[in-house]
């Protein structure tokens, strides 16, 4: 998936126009800072970059003036802050110390600490926050001396070799203004192949106005510009090849990577948005946070957590009181962020109040931050903008590294809220000793395994789309769960009003009886999210009769449950299959054949899934 925006020219234009072009054709994706560096024949090497909008860079641009940018070879950046706040000097591209080598980076470097380290104890001075100046500096060095000296292809993939992560990098030398070289791991990088100019970039929709052709590129592969056209290698230097294909898309759905609507590729993104939140996060004997301004021992002396927050992120801290409650034995409340700071919640120093929001700057999630730092309470967000105001009042930050979400309903930042919640769970756990060494390793290890779970649920989607297609005139759909199962049929039912408009509700299965089941009738749909048969045997025994009493009085039951659960499926007028995946971890995968229910409700219905009406992406009123 891609978070920045990249792109790299050479060619017979000037190359500053074309850069700038193709940010401008991926401002689509959010970002919070952009830069630019051209290479002109004389060996100059000029640089530009600045926090905000592109408008704040073209400004200084003109301000200093174009003059120093006239070469044809050049590459620009849209960041969105992972390592470091969006600031000028945490902006791309990033040089080395003799200012001759430019990088500009997509993806997250895991050991840059290390490698950080390293160049500081050679006595190299950084200037910024980021992972990615790291990589200047040794691009540098391998340039400078030893067996890859002068060849910039060859430096850049010996750094590669040393790097872990995730990475899209694209890499200029001010001695070689004919070329630009760029390489990939886990994050994506295609070529585009024109008449006399050869484009790098991490979306088509960067070149598509200048050419069609397009070459994308494999894992661990590096790939060298120049006008006349490309090379590529893996990082060991053999020959490798790329996928050459022409792109047929329109613009407007090369944004969307080839899908009609923004939400529909966020639901796609999904695995990459669950693994990226993940990376980094476990360093081999624990787990890590990313901005940590608290004591171990505040963590070890909190002895309750309140989750705040709104909409699906307060379903996704419903999601894991269930986890964290049972990893730490400590009590956890979820509380909507506009309810908490009202009734005056019982806080002190020894409460840690866990904010979740993907924007970071939602009032009513602000506020509540704001409330439990007046009464002492120790604050952790877990947030998917770096530098957003939430994190900013907080004592401690997880980032989600979901990439940013233009869908106005939260999809994949509401599973990558789920991973976070969890990894501060096992944190806890960890500082608590509730839980061993191993045993958080392992259920980390549970954890990574789960991108390729909701992988195997993204491609078996054609039969809830063909059953959104046969409900989307149903007048309501119910939505019934247990255990980790009920906040998933929260979100299922918010997902639908949101999108669909459609009247939805989600209700605990086992309080059906206390009520609901009064507005069953003759073909109602409702949705039941089923616990697996093994992990929790006797709540799916109860399910599997709620199920039968509902069915009884004629509603048409569209059942989510594990591969292999046979019992349940008698009682299913639809049966919709997931992986068998550990209890607390199901809804990473149930929460994924809702959303795609709800967007194709909402497609038959000839809504723009992209922006439901009445509502904003970031809410920040109260
Ligand atoms: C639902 C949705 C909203 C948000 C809520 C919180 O699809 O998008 O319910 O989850 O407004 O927003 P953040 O996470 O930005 O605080």
């Amino acid at each position: 998936m891609g978070v920045c925006g990249i792109v790299g020219y050479v060619g017979h234009r000037p190359a500053l126009d074309v850069v700038l072009g193709g940010l401008r054709r991926m401002e689509y994706r959010g970002y919070d800072s952009a830069g630019v560096a051209v290479l002109d024949g004389a060996g100059r090497l000029t640089v530009e970059r600045k926090a905000g909008q592109l408008a704040n860079l073209e400004a200084e641009l003109d301000a200093v003036g174009r003059d120093g940018f006239a070469g044809t070879a050049g590459m620009g950046h849209t960041r969105w802050a992972t390592h470091g706040a969006p600031v000028d000097r945490n902006s791309h591209p990033h040089r080395d110390a003799t200012e001759r080598v430019a990088v500009v980076h997509n993806g997250i470097i895991e050991n840059f600490a290390a490698l950080r380290a390293e160049l500081e104890a050679a006595g190299v001075e950084l200037s910024s926050d980021t992972d990615t100046e790291t990589a200047a500096h040794l691009i540098a060095r391998a340039y400078a001396e030893g067996d890859t000296a002068g060849d910039l292809p060859a430096s850049v993939r010996a750094v590669c070799r040393r790097l872990e992560g995730a990475f899209t990098l694209v890499v200029t030398h001010a001695d070689r203004p004919d070329l630009i070289v760029a390489a990939r791991r886990s994050s994506p990088l295609v070529v585009g192949v024109g008449a006399g100019e050869t484009f790098v970039a991490s979306d088509v929709a960067a070149f598509i106005e200048h050419t069609r052709e397009a070459v994308e590129l494999g894992q661990d592969q590096l790939v060298v510009i120049t006008r006349d056209g490309y090379t590529v290698t893996d990082f060991a230097g053999e020959p490798a090849q790329g996928r050459p294909f022409t792109v047929d898309w329109d613009l407007s759905a090369a944004e969307k990577g080839g899908h009609e609507y923004f939400m529909l590729k966020e639901i796609e993104e999904q695995p990459d948005a669950l693994a990226n939140t993940l990376r980094g996060h476990f360093d081999g004997s624990g787990i890590v946070l990313d901005e940590q301004r608290l004591a171990d021992q505040d963590l070890r002396d909190v002895d309750k957590v309140f989750v705040v927050a709104c909409g699906s992120a307060y379903h996704s801290g419903l999601v894991a009181k269930y986890a964290i409650e049972h990893w730490t034995r400590l009590p956890v409340e979820v509380e909507l962020a506009s309810e908490f700071r009202y009734r005056d919640p019982v806080l002190d120093r020894d409460t840690l109040v866990v904010a979740v929001s993907q924007s970071g700057e939602t009032a009513d999630t602000l506020e509540a931050v704001r409330h439990a730092r007046e009464q002492k309470a120790r604050v952790l967000a877990v947030c998917n903008t770096n530098g957003a105001q939430i994190p900013r009042e907080s004592d401690a930050v997880l980032y989600t590294h979901a990439g940013p979400e233009i869908g106005v309903a939260s999809t994949k930042a509401f599973l990558a809220q789920i991973a976070a919640n969890y990894l501060v769970g096992l944190a806890l756990a960890q500082a608590r000793g509730t839980k061993y060494p191993d045993e958080v390793a392992r259920e980390f290890a549970e954890l990574e395994a789960m991108p390729a779970a909701v992988r195997k649920v993204l491609s078996t989607t054609e039969q809830v789309r063909d059953l959104g297609r046969r409900i989307a005139d149903s007048k309501a759909v119910l939505f019934l769960g247990r255990h980790v199962g009920f906040p998933v049929a929260l979100e299922g039912a918010l997902k639908l009003k949101e999108l669909a408009y459609m009247h939805a509700e989600g209700f605990a299965a086992g309080e059906l009886k206390h009520g609901p089941i009064a507005l069953i009738e003759d073909g109602l749909p409702v949705v039941v999210v089923m616990p697996s048969p093994k992990g929790r045997g006797v709540l799916h025994a109860k399910l599997v009769s709620n199920i039968s009493e509902i069915q009884a009085r004629g509603a048409r039951t569209i059942v989510i449950a594990e591969e292999g659960d046979d019992r349940v499926r008698p009682f299913a007028d639809e049966l919709v299959e997931i992986p068998a995946v550990p209890t607390l971890l199901q809804p990473l995968v149930s929460t994924v054949p809702l959303q795609v229910l709800a967007a194709e409700i909402a497609r038959t219905r000839g809504y723009d899934v992209d922006k439901p009406r009445n509502l904003a992406k970031s809410v920040t009123v109260e």
